[in-house]
């Protein structure tokens, strides 16, 4: 089986659980970042992962997702600042689950990723996203270990469904 991980990454957190997923993963396998990612065709499954930006999923991973060829085993990775269920991180991955509707999803995955201090303090003068950065102020430490354990055996777990 012929792998790629790819993902979008601005501050490094997506790019660390990618790292993690790759890790976990048996050979043939690829590591890169979605600009340097041409053709598709030479993989049997594809890890794709993005942060959340603004609720969503950035617009170069929308135009990448939505571009997938048709049948392609995929699965899908995401970091976000928000607390775990919360729309604003949940919405994203509804939005890509669509946009990549149709390949073959297998899964997905999503944990906390720190908010930069900039991002922060750009928020924080803001009233209305006052409580929203109280929130992503306790996404401090992550992706921590158990993150990254959890996102290799989340990669595990995808290869032996691809397998079947
Ligand atoms: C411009 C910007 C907008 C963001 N919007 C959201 C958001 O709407 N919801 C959320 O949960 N996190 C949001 N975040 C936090 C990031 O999703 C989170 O820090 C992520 O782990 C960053 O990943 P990266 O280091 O791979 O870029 C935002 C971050 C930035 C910089």
């Amino acid at each position: 089986m012929r792998i790629l991980v790819t993902y979008y990454s601005l501050t490094g957190n997506t790019r660390t659980v990618a790292e993690a997923i790759f890790e976990a993963l048996p050979e043939t396998k690829e590591l890169k970042p979605l600009a340097k990612v041409n053709d598709l065709s030479a993989y049997d499954l594809v890890f794709i992962g993005f942060p959340v930006h603004s609720h969503s999923v950035p617009a170069r991973v929308e135009t990448f997702l939505k571009q997938l060829p048709a049948g392609l085993k995929t699965a899908i990775f995401m970091t976000h600042g928000s607390i775990p269920g919360t729309r604003l991180s949940r919405e994203a991955m509804e939005q890509a689950l669509i946009l990549a509707s149709g390949t073959r999803i297998l899964g997905t995955f999503s944990c906390r990723g720190k908010v930069s201090e900039q991002a922060l303090e750009i928020l924080s003068r803001s009233p209305e996203h006052e409580l929203w950065t109280e929130m992503a102020v306790t996404a401090r430490n992550h992706p921590d270990r158990h993150d990254l354990e959890d996102a290799r055996a989340f990669a595990r777990w995808i290869v032996s469904l691809a397998r079947q």
